[in-house]
């Protein structure tokens, strides 16, 4: 249960959460959402069951998000962000049973696709309270038998996905569904049965742990990260030291909380009011990652409110939220620690509040943010963070009256507004981010002999694998998660090459452009602060370092420069690049060498770049004179232009692990 912490949240610093420096460089930034809630037109479980829910209301099209695909994965793109968790609706996949529906796979597909292109990582949920109504009809979760019917479905859809999605939830909050579907009675089928309840808890951890199994067995299982989805509702006593109140929460954080936790360490489960728990086969170690969905705590009496309308106990210094209970972000710490049995990797894969004004959720963010950030600080393995939600949404038994978006939406219109506090989360993110790296990966081995005369250099195999990997390890490793990659002409090349965690983009040239030319040549698929990297040198430096250097000089273009070479290329003056000539006999005065990783702000590609052939190192260097910065680095760079050189990163390469 943990102890009920409370801080004075008036004295907390935020400095580093705003200026970028809470998380690591490689941590997942992202936004989530279910089909059901946005997409608009389902027919399922749900739609059923929504003239007999608490508000009453449809979800009718939602926010017609299955027609404005293009638009919100913009708006998601705008956030920042470089994750979304989005759900498959199965009823769309499967409208009758064995019947799939070939264009909805392919929305989902394309889906995939357009995120990718925007550098966008996907992260699917297999179930998110919907499943269509012919399996509804036959009992759904209530019978063991069906589970043989969702995984069929998963596996259909990790069939097409799982080469683009590493990412996978099974299921998401199925303590929230039993107890919401069959306790409470808000969410269909709307009963009250602790019998069901039992019977559809342990179903869904049978169908978790199959699901787990079938699709790691599967081609891409193994690199796929597959993993649960666990709400963690905080339970408190309302009054600590009566013992009926802690006894009221402990029951409760045991059937909500810990039996599901348990399980999935154990291998065996003991459903909420059950006598006795069971062998679950598959259940054990079945989670690469525990995804946790925090949201608040509920203070414990035995006279509990056992319909969701009545206020909720709360603080007398907390701050209710629209959906009444109190915003309590101390507990995502607790949920944090409540989880960390598991010994897993830690995904937020839900946060947020029902906030109508959007007046309470920028400080919302902020503190669970916060949170988040000294909890990795302590240690704890926490990789990502998804904000619930995009854009307000059909908040289930609520309809459209709670509203959990960063983006407004106008449900007569359907028109998106980002809020104060989606630009507050954009900002936040942006400022956490290394920017996109953009790789000349096309110049040829010409100097490399026979094989590699038509052959773009980066994609030379060197210790065990093409250059272009090593590099995009490192790039990975200091927090890059997109990649433009500038082929040159023979793009074909790379058709097929992928790079885990890392969205990538090809770009290729018809006839050959120089460096200069390849750039302006892809200006359209360039942000606006890039890292530049060429495809033939490897140099393990520390980009946040550069980075922030680039930022504090306020500079357009930065150079890395070493004074550790052989020959020197570039004469630097008071931290600014003078000089640039890379003939054989530089002038004697030159004091650096261009050791091959920049930070660029595109404005200067857009001033200095022109159709055709050039060369951007030849060209924009001198015309950059005295405006350029140099930042120092003495670290070794690696590059392959001859045998001998090749044979020496292959020496280095094989030699360190990253
Ligand atoms: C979660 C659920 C989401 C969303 C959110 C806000 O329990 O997974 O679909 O509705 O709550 O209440």
């Amino acid at each position: 249960m943990g102890i009920e912490e409370h801080r004075n949240w008036d004295s907390v610093d935020y400095t580093n959460l705003l200026s970028g420096n809470l998380f690591p460089p490689n941590f997942m930034w992202g936004v989530a959402t279910a089909s059901h809630q946005i997409e608009g037109g389902n027919t399922n479980n749900w739609s059923a069951f929504e003239p007999r829910s608490k508000s009453g209301q449809l979800s009718g099209n939602a926010c017609d998000h299955w027609n404005r695909k293009e638009e919100d994965i913009q708006l998601i793109k705008d956030l920042n962000v470089s994750h979304y968790r989005f759900s498959i609706e199965w009823s769309r996949i499967e409208p009758q049973q064995g019947i799939w529906d070939e264009d909805a796979v392919q929305w989902y597909s394309d889906l995939v696709d357009q995120l990718l292109d925007k550098g966008i990582q996907p992260m699917a949920t297999l179930h998110h309270f919907t499943h269509p109504l012919w399996w509804d009809e036959k009992g759904g979760f209530e019978n063991e038998n069906n589970i043989d019917d969702w995984i069929r479905f998963c596996v259909k859809m990790f069939d097409v996905l799982s080469d683009r999605i590493d990412w996978w939830c099974t299921i998401n909050e199925p303590a929230v569904f039993a107890s919401m579907g069959y306790v409470l009675g808000e969410f269909p089928p709307g009963e009250r049965s602790f019998k069901k309840t039992r019977i559809v808890s342990t179903n869904l951890m049978r169908a978790h742990a199959r699901c787990y199994q079938t699709l790691k067995s599967m081609e891409h299982g193994k690199r796929a990260h597959i993993g649960l989805v666990k709400n963690i509702n905080l339970f408190d006593p309302y009054r600590r030291w009566n013992p009926l109140h802690r006894l009221q929460a402990r029951l409760l954080d045991g059937m909500f909380n810990l039996c599901w936790i348990k399980g999935l360490m154990t291998g065996r489960f003991k459903a909420p009011s059950a006598l006795r728990s069971k062998e679950i086969p598959g259940l054990k170690g079945s989670s690469d990652f525990i995804g946790v969905n925090y949201y608040t705590h509920l203070l414990a009496t035995p006279f509990m409110p056992t319909k969701v309308d009545i206020d909720p106990l709360i603080r007398p210094w907390e701050q209710r939220t629209d959906f009444r209970y109190p915003m309590y972000a101390e507990g995502l710490r607790r949920a944090f620690d409540m989880v960390s049995c598991l010994n897993l990797p830690i995904i937020v894969t839900e946060n947020g509040v029902a906030d109508d004004d959007d007046d309470m959720r920028p400080e919302h963010i902020r503190r669970h943010l916060q949170i988040t950030g000294e909890a990795i600080a302590d240690g704890m393995d926490i990789r990502g963070f998804y904000h619930w939600s995009l854009m307000d949404n059909f908040e289930w038994a609520e309809g459209y009256d709670q509203r959990f978006g960063l983006y407004h939406v106008d449900f007569e219109t359907k028109e998106r507004t980002l809020k104060e506090s989606g630009a507050l989360y954009s900002e936040i993110v942006k400022a956490h981010r290394v920017p996109q790296v953009v790789i000349l990966a096309g110049g040829l081995g010409t100097r490399l002999g026979e094989r590699t005369k038509q052959m773009p250099k980066s994609l030379i195999n060197v210790s065990g694998k093409p250059i272009l990997s090593h590099i995009l390890d490192w790039a990975g490793a200091q927090g890059c998660m997109e990649a433009l990659i500038l082929t040159g002409h023979l793009g074909e090349q790379f058709d097929g090459f992928r790079h885990e965690g890392m969205a990538l983009t090809f770009h290729q040239e018809s006839e050959p452009l120089g460096t200069g030319g390849a750039l302006w040549n892809a200006r359209h698929l360039i942000q606006d602060r890039f890292i530049l990297l060429w495809g033939d040198d490897f140099h393990p430096i520390d980009y946040s370092e550069l980075v922030a250097y680039h930022e504090q000089e306020s500079s357009p273009l930065t150079l890395t420069v070493t004074t550790e070479h052989g020959e020197m290329n570039l004469l630097h003056v008071d931290g600014k690049i003078a000089q640039y000539d890379k003939s054989t006999s530089p002038p004697s005065e030159f004091n650096g060498y261009e050791s091959g990783t920049s930070v660029v702000e595109k404005r200067v590609l857009l001033e200095h770049g022109k159709d055709g052939k050039w060369s951007w190192e030849e060209t924009v260097y001198p015309e950059m004179s005295m405006k350029a910065s140099a930042y120092l680095d003495n670290t070794k760079f690696w590059d392959m232009g001859t045998p001998e050189r090749l044979e020496r990163l292959a020496e280095f390469l094989n030699k360190t692990s990253l």
